[in-house]
């Protein structure tokens, strides 16, 4: 299939104020691409769209939960540039807390910006697309999505539900001339454990020594953007044992569950030295 060239086009960014969205940002800006930058925070969404001086920027806050505002949004979009060529699902927010601490309001909320958020904007986009006569969506989901991680128990879920809808949407459309890619992190350096919700639905704000120690968002992006380019289905980024972890759990499965006890373990020991957990 041939290479897309982003000179021109439209991207559509969610989740574009902080860690990967906003090196996303970055790196398609140096391609030539216009840009729209989503998120709920107006002032960080300037900021990422200052550093994006080579192309036009629309900075158009978003929060994906709210299903109401979507049409008006895509129509903002539609009528600065009359055109959406890729949007990147990527708004997204981790949990940090056992199932048994977690309230069944806050597995909700994760559900509804992890899932339900990307479905809706998903589905606000994409007759554009189909008018238009070609399109690309991408969403962001995680190594979580494809297996089962301690202290996650929402996020795992809320991560393979979208592996699924995009999944069974590539196989809806693809004939229509849509790419559909769903992008499977593992560890980077972002704010995501900083922003992630604790089990009463708070903002757990604590550190984490494996996103600290993940690939920077920069190199991740650029792992993203060649995955995009070259309409890749599947994208998987990160460099430790994570990334590994996605063919144990195809061949090895009992090996991953192991791996996954001993996880728990780790974790577990070091909330209890107050070091913060992953
Ligand atoms: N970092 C990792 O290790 C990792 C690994 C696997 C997958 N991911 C996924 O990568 C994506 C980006 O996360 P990140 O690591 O870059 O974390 P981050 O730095 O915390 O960024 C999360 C982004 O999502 C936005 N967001 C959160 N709730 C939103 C809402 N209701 N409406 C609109 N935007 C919302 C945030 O902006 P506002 O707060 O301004 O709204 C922010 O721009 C997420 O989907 C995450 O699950 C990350």
């Amino acid at each position: 299939m041939k290479q897309q060239d982003w000179q021109g086009k439209t991207i559509w960014i969610t989740g574009a104020s902080s860690g990967i969205g906003e090196a996303l940002a970055k790196a398609f800006s140096a391609k030539g691409a216009n840009l729209v930058l989503s998120a709920r925070s107006e002032g960080a969404l300037q900021k990422a769209a200052d550093a994006c001086s080579q192309t036009s920027t629309l900075v158009l806050p978003l929060d994906v939960t709210d299903e109401t505002k979507m049409a008006n949004a895509v129509a903002q979009v539609k009528a600065r540039f009359n055109r959406i060529d890729l949007l990147i699902n990527n708004a997204g927010i981790s949990q940090r807390s056992t199932a048994l601490e977690t309230d069944m309001q806050t597995y909700r909320a994760i559900f509804e910006v992890d899932v339900f958020g990307q479905i809706a904007l998903t589905k606000a986009v994409l007759p554009l697309m189909l008018a238009q006569g070609h399109g690309h969506i991408a969403v962001t989901a995680s190594v979580a999505g494809k297996m089962g991680v301690p202290f996650r128990t929402g996020y795992c879920a809320a991560k393979h539900a979208v592996m699924g809808f995009f999944d069974a949407l590539r196989a809806e459309v693809g004939h229509q001339n849509i790419t559909v890619s769903t992008i499977v992190p593992g560890f980077i350096q972002t704010n995501i454990s900083k922003n992630a919700v604790a089990g009463d639905g708070s903002k757990f704000d604590g550190a984490d020594r494996d996103v600290a120690g993940g690939m920077e968002a920069g190199e991740c992006a650029a792992v993203i953007v060649e995955g995009l380019t070259k309409r890749k289905p599947e994208i998987a980024v990160g460099k430790g044992l994570e990334i590994h972890a996605l063919w144990i759990k195809r061949f090895f499965p009992n090996v991953l569950i192991k791996l996954m006890y001993k996880q728990y373990h780790k974790r577990a020991e070091a909330i209890a030295e107050r070091e913060g957990i992953g």
